[in-house]
């Protein structure tokens, strides 16, 4: 099949495309806009495409939103305490859009910004973004490179950059799956599996509190699989006051290597999913903050535990944290990392 691309709108006079992949197995949608994923169709038990991700019909709604559906985000995806950081013995300054701290790249983070289409096949799509140096506070300007490759019953999603000075770099994708069906409202009867020992616990500000902490007898314990509903109906101090999951798990895979970092199942559409990356963590959200309820594609209500995101990523604020993974890119360096999204049914 060859590679679809249509005009999806205009953002400041800018033609923003919504391009189409299908391998004939699972088929993407991808906007150059935020580049982000605004439908992914895999195949449920009855052979049945099923869009299991949350999205808008229109390009104002995404020009809009602040819960990042679908979307590239960076140059440092999660937060940074306070909106500073530290760096080669120079201090900056970044923007406080999350409460009193720096979160999902500033006010015009990736999310929100026009991608270039560099390469375009039925199954391969390359965006593109340059980030100049000072932008949003971060210092040098960044080189970035996103591969969404479909692999059978996969989405590769492969991040390259190159920085010329030292800077930050921590890019994610911000979808919200729904394995049921992006519309189908709670995910409590999905099921997930988290293949972290340790995990970070967080303040009421979602800043870590301090290092790492063992799952282990705990509700974060999702080593082996467990319903939404069961852990979100925790009354855990970490879960209640994220109200739902809204944390990062370790998983620390060596140097080069991918591992799997999460599964997740759908009883009722028989889709199931596992996430493999390269990166050292992955973020729970479990779409806590979709209050009030929002009007998504084709009408539909999403809500509060309507969906949940594993975002594949560095630690929260580790640029304040000598302890955790270092998210520093270096001039002469390339940040190169991948994560799989693959998928069966059972
Ligand atoms: C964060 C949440 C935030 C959401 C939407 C997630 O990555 O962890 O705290 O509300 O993004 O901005």
């Amino acid at each position: 099949m060859d590679s679809d691309i249509r005009l999806f709108g205009k953002a400041a006079g800018e033609q923003v495309q919504l391009i189409t992949l299908d391998n004939g197995t699972i088929a993407c949608q991808i906007i150059t806009y935020g580049a982000a994923i605004c439908a992914l169709y895999v195949n449920n038990k009855a052979h049945e495409r099923t869009d299991i991700v949350l999205g808008y019909d229109t390009l104002q709604e995404y020009m809009q939103q602040d819960g990042y559906f679908g979307a590239a985000v960076g140059r440092y995806a999660n937060r940074i305490a306070n909106g500073r950081f530290t760096l080669n013995g120079k201090a900056y300054s970044l923007a406080k859009n999350d409460g009193n701290n720096h979160l999902h790249g500033g006010n015009v983070g990736f999310s929100h910004r026009i991608w270039q289409i560099k390469r375009v096949q039925s199954d391969k799509l390359e965006l593109a973004l340059y980030s100049s140096d000072g932008e949003e506070g971060y210092p040098g300007s960044l080189d970035i490179r996103i591969i969404y490759t479909l692999e059978g019953a996969a989405l590769s999603i492969r991040y390259i950059a190159a920085a010329d000075k030292d800077t930050l770099c921590n890019l994610t994708n911000h979808s919200y799956f729904n394995l049921a069906g992006h519309g189908s409202g709670s995910i409590a009867a999905q099921k997930l599996a988290v293949y972290a020992d340790d995990y970070i616990p967080c303040d009421a500000e979602n800043i870590p509190l301090g290092g790492i902490a063992p799952v282990a007898d705990t509700p974060m314990d999702l080593r082996t699989p467990v319903s939404f509903g069961a852990r979100l109906a925790s009354d855990f101090a970490q879960i209640k006051q994220a109200h739902g999951f809204d944390h990062n798990f370790v998983i620390a895979p060596a140097a080069g290597q991918m591992r799997l970092a999460a599964q997740a199942w759908c009883e009722q559409t028989g889709i199931a999913m596992r996430v493999h990356t390269t990166l050292p963590g992955v973020q729970l959200y479990t779409a806590n903050y979709i209050e009030p309820p929002r009007r998504g594609k084709g009408g539909c209500a999403y809500s509060k535990h309507g969906a949940f995101c594993l975002e594949t990523q560095f630690f929260p604020d580790s640029p304040n944290r000598p302890d955790f993974p270092c998210a520093v890119l270096k001039t002469g360096e390339y940040f190169d990392n991948t994560t799989i999204y693959s998928f069966y049914t059972e």
